[in-house]
């Protein structure tokens, strides 16, 4: 199965390694040895490549002037480090990178033929399932999801259920004549691939909760005295479910739907015809961030957003919009809030579960959670900036984490319910976690975090 699109974002991890656990409460108790340091920090940020975390072990003894990297060993890591970054990040490669790049790709393409196979048979089992009214299967579907994500503990991680199509994605895919070819899915920067897009639908919870919010703004909007509600789109996906389920909930609705991605704009339009909508749904090929809107919209959502606001840009796509809002005009999600924490290393390493959200595990903790800014659309967000206080903290070790809220009118999306709302941890430029030791003697009061909407939690970070 091809789990790797979506991997850049937040703390991926494969189950946790008892020699880090080890480590880290031996850190804890009496401290460790530099070389138990290095290989601790070689474990978190290459868990699965020991080739990689030795590497970085020796990189940090040679830091602490405890004995040497040679060359070879340097230039080895940074390959590492290119390739996990260009894997995480799907970034094509600079001129000098080495090129590994057409095995990759032909590793990618088998994936990802695997995938459409999986994906075809998967339709053919659930065919017979689907009858009646398209908005009343939509509505059972997303009824079976529940309000919730499931916490596992280490004992009940093998019993996690895989990386599975969502029904609701089989449904929609199930509409049209050929499948989309995913091994040619290329992108524009700045796009997300198709495949990334029709993911999005896996992330059961954030459907579920961004539908209830449409629906909820198409009711309140609806009771007035207008004949057409027009609506905007931005971010539609080769699956413009947003769009869809509106036009299925109200005849008024008339969508301007819009999708950077040139091939996830033309699956979509072939899934909007499917369901008969192309007069009231209409796609387009552009850029959301410079869009300029014909009419003025009563209706203005986008799901173009990952935690902490990084990563996609809802923000700028936001600004440039909401200046076309009508007065009374909506624009969802309605607020979004980040959030970050100091978390211990031990906390992190003895969490409190685990959730994994399609096919990513992530550790569930509990720190306490300062509300470091308050976003709404329209809202002048050039930067993102807030300190987090280690002042008082005893010392130890620490990561710190970002994590959104994110509100859909009333419907609330959590930390850890959805990818979109998933505890990041900040990196460093070379895109590691970043581990902060905080000493007994220490003077500095905060770690002042500053980054732009849109942008990645690498090396945005300074402990003043
Ligand atoms: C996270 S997906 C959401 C898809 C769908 N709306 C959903 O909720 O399932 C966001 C989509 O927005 C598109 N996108 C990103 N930046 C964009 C921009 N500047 N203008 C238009 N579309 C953009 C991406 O290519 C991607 O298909």
């Amino acid at each position: 199965m091809n789990e790797g699109n979506l991997n850049y974002f937040g703390p991926r991890i494969s189950t946790p390694k008892p020699r880090t656990f080890e480590l880290t409460g031996k850190k804890e108790r009496e401290g460790l040895t530099p070389e138990e340091e290095g290989e601790l920090r070689g474990l978190f940020a290459h868990p699965d490549n020991p080739e990689a975390a030795s590497l970085l072990q020796k990189e940090y003894l040679a830091s602490q002037g405890i004995g040497q990297m040679s060359d070879e060993e340097r230039e080895r890591l940074r390959i590492i480090r290119m390739e996990k970054y260009r894997r995480e990040r799907r970034v094509e490669p600079s001129e000098n990178a080495p090129s590994k790049l057409d095995e990759k790709k032909q590793a990618e393409a088998s994936a990802a033929e695997l995938h459409m196979l999986y994906i075809q048979a998967k339709i053919a089992a659930l065919k017979g399932h689907w009858d009646g009214l398209p908005k009343e299967v939509i509505d059972r579907m997303i009824q079976a999801i529940p309000d919730d994500v499931t916490v596992y503990t280490k004992e009940t991680l093998h019993s996690m259920p895989k990386d599975e199509p969502s029904e609701i994605e089989l449904y929609f895919l199930s509409k049209i004549q050929n499948l989309p070819d995913f091994r040619k899915d290329d992108k524009p920067e700045g796009a997300l691939r198709i495949m990334e897009s029709i993911r999005c639908l896996r992330d059961k919870i954030r459907t579920k909760k961004f539908l209830a919010g449409l629906t909820e703004a198409l009711n309140n909007i609806g009771s007035s005295e207008k004949s057409e509600i027009e609506m905007c789109d931005a971010g539609t996906g080769a699956i413009p479910i947003l769009a869809i389920y509106a036009a299925l909930s109200s005849e008024k609705v008339r969508c301007t739907a819009i999708e950077l991605n040139p091939n996830s704009a033309a699956i979509a339009e072939k899934v909007v015809e499917a369901f008969g909508l192309q007069d009231r749904i209409k796609i387009l090929r552009t850029d959301a961030i410079k869009f300029e809107p014909e009419k003025q919209i009563d209706l203005l959502i986008s799901e173009t957003m990952h935690s902490g606001l990084t990563a996609e840009p809802m923000v700028q796509i936001l600004s440039n919009l909401n200046k076309y809002l009508k007065e009374d005009g909506v624009a969802l999600p309605s607020a979004v809030r980040i959030k970050a924490a100091l978390v211990p290393l031990n906390d992190w390493t003895s969490p409190k579960g685990f959730v994994k959200i399609y096919g990513n595990l992530h550790h569930v903790v509990s720190p306490n959670w300062e509300e470091v800014v308050h976003y709404e659309p329209g809202d002048n967000l050039e930067e993102i900036a807030f300190n987090v206080p280690v002042e008082g903290a005893p010392k130890g070790s620490y990561f710190v984490l970002v994590t959104s809220e994110v509100d859909i009118g009333s419907q609330r999306i959590n930390s850890y319910q959805s990818l979109i709302t998933m505890p990041q941890f900040l990196r460093d430029a070379k895109s590691d976690p970043m581990i902060f030791d905080i000493k007994d003697s220490d003077s500095r009061h905060s770690i002042s975090v500053t980054y732009k909407p849109g942008e990645m939690l690498d090396g945005v970070s300074r402990l003043d």
